[in-house]
């Protein structure tokens, strides 16, 4: 869980960047899902990064050296239909802020707020609403010029600090990292054993959902795929619909979002508990990918270092099953490879499960640093194909865990979810 200081230290840091600036940071607006449903409500990144606070219609305003709420006031009557509202006053206080107002009055404030500062911190293009709004209060100040007031200069990025920020996590935010790729560990033990009396690919959905829920995660980090034997080919399959079969295998990427911070777990395995040859020989080049991949994983190594060592040992067991021609290096500098996998080896994970972060920095892959989390997931993806061996066909694996990079390597906080073919024969057998 994020301390209250954890949010002001923060706060206190963005402040110290944009000097003279003033920084503006709305949380996502709520969706209406059709006519008067809604999408579950999930706050923006950035703005819960800073505040802690989970109300929609909010924005946080950083100038001058304070910390300014604009949230929705105390209503009875929304209060009694849609819940709970802190209300300005109590939010200022729980919060930590240095002044809260009323939502209602950010436009007739903020023009004010934007008088002699020298910049504007603020995501534009991420909003057409917001920049409109963004740039009519700019108008407004410069509209005061002949009063002596002076607008801002220009408009910055205000992303580009704040992803800095999110990609080294702090400690309590790792402690919530560990609680949600525990959850989401247990989430694909359970279906694993479920598999065997489910029928169907959403009964496992259903289980993985009940597990995620159950423990207080509130909702699912990204649309779980559940892709039995040829559906685990299709990299993004969500239909989450068809029969499970004896016999395929059952590739489940799914991960929970605990108090904003995602997990993300691939786990394959068989439906009827047992791999074939073809399936053990696919399945163990992953795992050895995956190793090798981990393995690269710590200071020192760049941002690229695990893409390069899965691709290394994928190469070489591709050109040994026949699925390439050639020898290894030739599959590689020909990109013959991505015939069967396709997709890269991980990315930064965090309050987004494609989190916040650059990957390259002036053309160079960066290096990797302790508290920089990260997923490793290579895969192996077999189409039917007449220059493919047929026993491989629908064939689809990915193995995947979350990383902490630490000092000397790193921590895979997702290591409860069995992973060894042996592990997992052993586990869906008792
Ligand atoms: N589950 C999303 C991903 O693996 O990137
Ligand atoms: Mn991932
Ligand atoms: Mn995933």
């Amino acid at each position: 869980m994020n301390t209250l200081s954890s949010f002001s230290r923060r706060r206190n840091a963005l402040l110290a960047h944009i000097g003279d600036g003033i920084a503006i940071i709305p949380t996502a607006p709520e969706v209406v899902r059709n006519r008067d449903a809604h999408y579950p409500y999930r706050f923006d990144s950035y703005f819960y990064y800073l505040t802690g606070f989970t109300e929609p219609e909010s924005v946080l305003v950083l100038a001058g050296g304070k910390s300014i709420l604009f949230c929705r006031d105390k209503d009875m009557e929304r209060e009694i239909w849609d819940g709970f509202r802190h209300g300005p006053e109590a939010a200022r206080e729980i919060f930590g802020m240095d002044e809260a107002h009323s939502i209602s009055r950010l436009d007739e404030l903020m023009p004010q707020w934007l008088a002699n500062r020298k910049s504007i911190w603020f995501a534009l293009g991420a909003d057409a609403n917001w920049d409109t709004r963004v740039t009519g209060w700019l108008k407004q100040t410069r509209n005061q010029a002949r009063a002596g007031v002076s607008a801002p200069g220009e408009i910055v990025d205000v992303r580009m600090a704040l992803d800095e920020m999110r990609l080294i996590k702090s400690a309590d935010e790792l402690v919530t990292m560990r609680r949600a790729a525990e959850i989401s560990a247990e989430a694909h033990r359970r279906a694993m054993r479920a598999a065997h009396r489910c029928a169907n690919e959403y009964e496992i959905e259903a289980e993985l959902l009940h597990e995620f829920r159950r423990h207080g995660a509130q909702a699912p980090a990204y649309t779980p795929i559940v892709a039995g034997g040829a559906n685990a080919c299709v990299l993004h399959y969500v239909g989450n619909d068809a029969p499970l079969r004896d016999g395929d295998l059952l590739l489940i990427d799914a991960g929970c979002e605990l108090d904003g911070y995602a997990s993300d777990i691939t786990r394959t395995f068989p439906v009827n508990g047992k791999f074939t040859a073809p399936q053990k020989d696919l399945y163990d080049l992953v795992l050895a990918a995956q190793a090798a991949a981990i393995a690269a994983v710590r200071p020192g190594q760049h941002w690229n270092a695990p893409h390069e060592a899965a691709l290394d040992v994928l190469a070489r067991g591709f050109v040994d099953f026949g699925l390439c021609q050639g020898t290894p290096q030739a599959v590689l500098e020909s990109g013959d490879y991505r015939r069967f996998y396709m997709h890269r080896t991980g990315h930064w994970l965090g309050l987004d499960v494609h989190d916040a972060g650059e990957y390259k920095r002036d053309g160079a892959w960066r290096a990797l640093e302790p508290g920089m989390a990260l997923t490793v997931e290579p895969g192996c993806y077999v189409r039917p194909a007449a220059d493919v061996p047929e026993h491989f066909w629908n064939i689809g694996i990915r193995i995947e865990d979350d990383a902490v990079v630490t000092a000397d390597g790193c921590e895979i906080i997702t290591a409860a979810a069995p992973k060894s073919a042996r592990e997992i024969e052993e586990w869906m057998a008792r």
